[in-house]
């Protein structure tokens, strides 16, 4: 079989051009840089094939509908879905608002409870507790054990009949932990919950397998993954998407409208108002397909890091700190502080003087944990 340029596992510093030679760009838990196929590809998108999607009744629109729905194949492919069960949305934020606003909306009412862990990221925390106000249930929160992963067994002594949603980081932007998902989906399933996984930062870094897995919903950022920045997915189980009302209202979602009354498309494209990002999801389509073959080549993910981070060489680079330590109150000399008014900090700094560390906002409501170290109680 020959492997195309874009299709080759992406290893090479030399496939990222705005990486300049002698840098180490340590940011790509906030966001990845772009290997030059996905630039290429959306150049190519934007400069040669451009049309508009699922309404044109021209060659060119009728291409790029092709090229759009056989990404969504891809991106399906990628994480072991159906292409029917996989939403284009904005990122892994809107995939938990959509999911919250349109499945938790509309199926919890008043003394229902949702489960989070300590060390969901605000996209996993917010979107719930907005939810959770307008429809009267409550939030609980598991959590960690002593080497930092959520508590599986504190969540099993935690959950109740109450508890709708389950809703968990596969892997942490912040500590790196690993979630048993296997376990986990057991164990919301045992009290008649459904789960969803936020797969922001496993995605990029291992085989993901949604059947495997026996979580409801799964969602991720394309920016993260390669691809360009505005793209998203959200996996639901084919029954739950089928059964929650539109997102949002306009063109493409719809199967008849009236002034009168209006029916909806099925899922996906219920879920897909408006003039899609075609472009991004063209870019995102090539990665699933790239990082596929890379992760199928690779080694057994995901890689740990090297024992640099470990107790005793806890400051073994300068400006960089091990996961779950607080962060300095102010950076070291020619170390890059956030910017004014940005609290403590901004996110990661550059490539050649990290900043605050990795996903430094992210961490004020894990820093407050017990048995983690001590640092801001607000959260960021
Ligand atoms: C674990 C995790 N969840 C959710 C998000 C939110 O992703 P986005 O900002 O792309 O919607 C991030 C991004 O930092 C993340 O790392």
């Amino acid at each position: 079989m020959t492997v195309t340029a874009a299709e080759r596992a992406l290893d090479v510093l030399a496939d990222f051009p705005a990486i300049p030679a002698g840098w180490a760009y340590l940011d790509t838990a906030a966001t990845a840089q772009k290997p030059r196929p996905v630039i290429d590809a959306i150049a190519r998108a934007y400069g040669e094939t451009y049309a508009t999607v699922h309404r044109g009744v021209y060659q060119r629109s009728a291409d790029m509908t092709l090229a759009y729905e056989a990404a969504r194949r891809r991106v399906a492919g990628f994480i072991g879905g159906q292409p029917d069960e996989c939403v284009f949305v904005r990122g892994a934020t809107e995939a938990i608002n959509l999911v919250a606003q349109c499945w938790a909306g509309t199926q919890l009412k008043a003394g229902d409870r949702i489960l989070l862990s300590q060390l969901e990221h605000h996209s996993n925390i917010v979107p719930w507790q907005m939810v959770a106000e307008r429809v009267g249930a409550a939030i609980d929160v598991v959590p960690l054990t002593p080497d930092q992963r959520i508590d599986l067994d504190a969540m099993a002594a935690m959950l109740r009949p109450e508890h709708k949603l389950v809703a968990l980081a596969h892997v942490s932007n912040v500590l790196g932990s690993v979630l048993d998902v296997r376990r986990a989906a057991d164990l919301a399933h045992g009290v008649g919950a459904k789960l969803l996984i936020d797969g922001c930062q496993a995605v990029p870094r291992m085989a993901v397998d949604v059947a495997a897995l026996g979580c409801d919903f799964y969602v991720f950022s394309g920016h993260k993954l390669y691809g360009p920045t505005g793209i998203g997915v959200l996996w639901g189980r084919a029954e739950l998407l089928d059964a929650m009302p539109p997102y949002q209202g306009g063109g493409s979602m719809i199967d008849r409208v009236t002034f009168a009354r209006t029916t909806y498309a099925p899922p996906p494209t219920r879920f897909e108002a408006g003039t899609p990002h075609i472009v991004g999801v063209v870019g995102l389509g090539l990665m699933g397909a790239s990082l596929a073959m890379g992760l199928r080549r690779a080694a057994p993910a995901p890689r740990r890091l090297p024992p640099l981070w470990g107790a005793g060489q806890p400051r073994a680079l300068p400006g960089l700190l091990p996961p779950g330590r607080p962060e300095p109150r102010s950076a070291p000399p020619g170390h890059r502080q956030g910017p004014p008014g940005a609290g403590r900090g901004g996110d990661a700094g550059d490539a050649r003087g990290s900043g605050p560390g990795p996903h430094f906002r992210d961490r004020p409501h894990l820093l407050a944990t017990p048995g983690l170290p001590p640092g801001s109680d607000a959260p960021g």
